[in-house]
């Protein structure tokens, strides 16, 4: 395999940081939710590695469903215009939604997608994003479990991207900006 220790910076979360902080906000859900009728989301494509571990992190049968959005397209800021890929194929009317995100960066992906679902009448809406930039924000986003806060640099791996590429690294790294400017 290509060694792309050249391509990053600093490993920020390695695999076993993500082990570790699954199985704890795991335990969390399932106390929460008990009794619920839980529907998780994942937000495709960057939450794909979140998602099939924490749900497997679970000790509860939950379905799972998908919504695709994009704003980034193929450079390292937001285009602020989020994009509807791929719709849910559930009815989240009366369910109670955990959406499941990779990264709370600006924050407007996140605050589209609330509002959005919100109009359609689930029970509750809430998130589980595995890393946020609290620096980075340029709207608020309520979210209930959050993994790790990073710094506002461009990191990659775990599902993150920088033009479809890095989303199978184990660990969550910084890019080196040689790679980007
Ligand atoms: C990335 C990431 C989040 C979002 C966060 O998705 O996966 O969904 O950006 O950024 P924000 O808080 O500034 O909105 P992207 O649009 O790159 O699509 P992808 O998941 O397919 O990579
Ligand atoms: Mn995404
Ligand atoms: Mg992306």
């Amino acid at each position: 395999a290509a060694d792309i220790s050249d391509q990053i910076t600093t490993v920020l979360v390695t695999e076993e940081d993500i082990r570790e902080k699954l199985a704890e906000i795991a335990a969390r859900v399932a106390v929460d939710y008990a009794g619920k009728d839980l529907l998780l989301v994942g937000v495709l494509k960057g939450a794909v590695m979140v998602m099939a571990d924490f749900a497997r992190a679970l000790p509860m049968v939950v379905p799972m469903d998908w919504m695709a959005v994009s704003s980034y397209g193929s450079g390292t800021k937001s285009s602020g215009v989020v994009q509807i890929r791929k719709d849910l194929d559930t009815d989240i009317h009366d369910k109670h939604v955990l959406i499941v995100e990779d990264i709370i960066d600006s924050g407007l992906t996140l605050s589209w997608l609330l509002e959005n679902f919100a109009s359609r009448g689930a029970a509750s809406v809430e998130v589980f994003a595995l890393l946020r930039k609290p620096e980075a924000a340029k709207v608020h986003v309520e979210s209930k479990y959050v993994g790790f806060d990073i710094p506002t640099e461009f990191v990659i791996g775990y599902g993150l991207d920088y033009d479809e590429k890095y989303r199978n690294l184990r660990d969550v790294a910084v890019l080196a900006p040689h790679v980007y400017s």
